[in-house]
């Protein structure tokens, strides 16, 4: 009660005076300026001022996690052309049937829907000049410009579609923790966290391993039990906006369970239905709501924002 009071009060004052200041999570790095998952688009968002870098993670043939979002590779890369003949019956180039060697020959470009830009206004889409990066490749990336710049910004992995990786018999959580303790991320104080939408691998997760867990949820069901079962084997939870918009008390009994609320995903150039500006869908989330941080494709705007609150 007293929570939801300070929100109503909260929701009254004028810019200034929020007292949290929430994580800005590059979501798939600055990928509203430059093609998803690529190294630029993480040199972009590191510059921008990201707290935290996101990496949807899936398999090679060889088992190499690799920083792609789709479990296939059509959407964002020209393998169509480069590999003829490589698709599977239902016409997707999965990465998993090619090896890192092959994935490395092919280029990167704006995600295309249906042929087209997903998101026109964005990078041009009929520019493919970059790469897809290894997990670790970008982890070096990130850890080296930490190095250079004196910064600490940190890394937030996402298991991508647990299930068809065990069905093609790989051990994909195993995978991914060996890059992330190689590079030194093993504990709850580290700059890391892993999300999942599959509750089943978290709560695999949370026996083997300290980093910090959050349950994805693109379900409606974003009730104060959720909440309470979810902080059972996790320290946060992602919710799709959407549903949150019409749910925001799911913030509160997600904080009281000791959960950190980091819902996706915020776009400039894709504003919820009833949304007019940018920073009004921030006003909504971040000023009223108090979350904890946010997925947005836009760092800049979203960071110039955050330290806005803080003045
Ligand atoms: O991981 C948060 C958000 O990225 C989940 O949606 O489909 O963009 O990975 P998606
Ligand atoms: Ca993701």
């Amino acid at each position: 009660m007293i929570r939801i009071l300070a929100t109503m009060m909260l929701c009254l004052l004028p810019a200034g005076h929020v007292l949290a200041q929430p994580l800005v999570i590059a979501h798939r790095g600055a990928s509203a300026y430059l093609p998803e998952h690529t190294l630029p688009a993480v040199a972009m968002a590191y510059a921008q001022g990201a707290d935290y870098i996101e990496q949807d993670v899936v398999l090679t043939r060889d088992d190499v996690p690799i920083v792609l979002h789709d479990l296939y590779l059509e959407t964002t890369t020209d393998v169509a052309e480069r590999f003829p003949g490589r698709a599977r019956d239902d016409g997707h180039y999965y990465a998993i049937d090619f090896s890192l060697a092959e994935i490395r020959t092919l280029r990167v470009g704006e995600r295309r829907k249906n042929g087209e830009a997903a998101f026109p206004g964005r990078f041009p889409v009929d520019v493919n000049i970059l790469r897809v990066p290894t997990l670790a490749e970008e982890i070096e990336l990130i850890q080296g410009l930490n190095q250079s710049t004196g910064g600490d910004v940190g890394i937030y992995v996402e298991l991508k579609q647990p299930g068809f990786h065990a069905a093609e018999g790989r051990s994909f959580p195993a995978s991914v923790l060996q890059i992330l303790y190689a590079y030194g991320y093993r504990g709850a104080d580290d700059r890391v966290f892993l999300q999942c939408f599959d509750e089943a691998t978290l709560r695999f997760l949370k026996d083997h391993t300290e980093i910090r867990l959050v349950q994805l949820i693109e379900d409606k069901a974003l009730t104060a039990a959720r909440a309470q079962q979810i902080a059972g084997y996790a320290q946060g939870a992602g919710p799709w906006i959407g549903f949150l918009t019409d749910q925001p008390e799911f913030v509160v009994a997600a904080q009281e369970a000791g959960l950190l609320v980091h819902p996706f995903t915020f776009r400039a150039d894709a504003l919820p239905r009833g949304v007019n500006s940018y920073r009004a869908l921030l006003d909504r989330f971040i000023r009223n709501m108090q979350v904890d941080g946010v997925f947005t494709d836009n760092p800049d705007l979203t960071r110039r924002y955050v330290d806005s609150l803080s003045r």
